[in-house]
């Protein structure tokens, strides 16, 4: 058994791994670079347990940017968001499907693990393929696997396949390193459950953000609030914050809608988490108006805590807002070793600056005392995951602000 994995990224590169722990794998990328510096052993991924499995089937895994044939081919090439149109960008699978229609032949698997709008294997993807060779097995896997994690995800998950009926037993035998339990159902179906998983995490986050504001308005505080809804059983809100980052959830709601669709909720929820960094530069706002040019410290670019995953975080949409009105912006994330703005040690980003902006949870911040913020022009603090030690803050006489506490109305 052969298999080729188109797109070595994020989710093709341990999918490729993984599938060389059973046979041989041919990895194809058309980024000349990325097979160049694979080849040199540099996986560029910070993904546990990684490289570990990169040494371990290093004799059944190559790289390559040429198609060539195989019995299976598996699709994982990325599928941005058309930012002017808020639809789903599919030029790479298109060209990476024609890449593999040029090889294929009957009988063979092709699975696509790109995340998809719903109808596109049936529309795009399946009539290429039928014009290559007859009797394709396809099917449709989405990978739900989340990043610095994806190792240990991609082997427990349960998956949802949706297949052509023909692509079921070679299914099973692609997937064998997963723990999970494999849900077939039909292409369309597992392409809506992708997008449906992600989407009703957009609006449960924009639900806890609209609470949040509305908290603040009513002079309730919003965490204890949630935390006492929380003892009833059938109730589980989420914890507020400065908006909704990552590659998934960020764009998988516009795909399901679509251009043009009926649906309400879903787009108000991505407007309501993608207006979070205006409403939290309001708060900065109230910390800083007597400053003629503030200057404001960033704590956290990742988009969630103790990762160093910056896609589509919040804190982009936050600097970018701050920036333009003029505030200087200094950057802190113990995480995050690669951003678009310089990232600074703690104290020099601190130094000098008139509002400490927490962004991300992550666990290094949870303690931070009173001295760490000595160096301030101005120590006021806008927490906006509800994280910081704040009495031990404020009786040291630090100004803290907290997103949802109900003082802000
Ligand atoms: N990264 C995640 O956390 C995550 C999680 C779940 C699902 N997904 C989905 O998985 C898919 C892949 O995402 P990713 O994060 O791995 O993307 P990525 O950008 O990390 O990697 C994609 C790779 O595909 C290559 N590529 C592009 N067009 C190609 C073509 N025609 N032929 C061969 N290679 C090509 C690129 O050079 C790149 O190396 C997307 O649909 C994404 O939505 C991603």
């Amino acid at each position: 058994m052969k298999t080729v994995v188109v797109g070595l990224g994020h989710i093709g590169l341990p999918t490729a791994l993984l599938l060389a722990q059973q046979h041989e794998v041919v990895g194809v990328d058309t980024d000349e670079t990325r097979v160049r510096t694979l080849a040199d052993g540099d996986l560029l991924l910070d993904e546990p347990g990684l490289d570990a499995l990169y040494a371990e089937v290093a004799d059944r895994f190559t790289a390559t940017t040429a198609m060539e044939p195989a019995d299976a081919y598996v699709i994982t090439v990325p599928t941005p968001l058309d930012q002017q149109e808020n639809v789903a960008d599919l030029r790479h699978v298109r060209a990476a499907v024609e890449s593999v229609a040029e090889v294929v032949s009957s009988g063979e698997l092709v699975v696509v693990e790109s995340t998809v709008p719903p109808g596109t294997s049936e529309r795009l993807v399946q009539p290429i393929l039928a014009d290559a060779a007859t009797d394709i097995a396809y099917a449709h896997c989405p990978e739900r696997a989340i990043p610095e994690r994806t190792l240990a995800e991609m082997t427990t998950n349960d998956r949802v396949v949706g297949t052509n009926g023909q692509a079921t037993e070679a299914i099973r035998d692609l997937y064998a390193f997963t723990d999970g339990t494999l849900h077939l159902t039909d292409p369309r179906t597992a392409e809506f459950v992708k997008l449906a998983e992600n989407t009703s995490r957009d609006v449960e986050i924009a639900l806890a953000n609209e609470f949040a504001k509305l908290a603040d308005g009513i002079g309730v505080d919003v965490h204890e609030a949630i935390e006492i809804a929380n003892e009833h059983p059938r109730v589980d809100i989420l914890d507020p914050g400065p908006g909704v980052g990552g590659h998934c959830i960020t764009t998988d709601p516009w795909f399901l809608t679509g251009a043009g669709s009926e649906a309400r909720l879903v787009p108000l929820a991505r407007d309501i988490n993608d207006g979070m960094p205006d409403h939290v530069l309001g708060l900065v706002r109230e910390q800083v108006a007597h400053v003629r040019r503030p200057r404001v410290a960033v704590l956290g670019v990742a988009y969630k805590g103790n990762v160093s995953d910056t896609r589509e975080t919040p804190a982009g949409r936050f600097i970018r807002r701050a920036e333009n009105a003029g505030y200087e912006v200094s950057v802190h994330d113990p995480h995050v070793e690669r951003y678009d703005e310089p990232l600074l040690d703690r104290a020099t980003a601190l130094e000098g600056t008139d509002c400490a902006v927490v962004l991300t949870d992550h666990d290094e911040f949870r303690e931070l005392s009173p001295a760490t913020f000595d160096g301030m022009r101005t120590r006021t603090i806008v927490d906006t995951r509800n994280l910081l030690a704040h009495d031990t803050l404020r009786e040291a006489g630090i100004e803290v602000s907290v997103l949802g506490d109900g003082t802000q109305g």
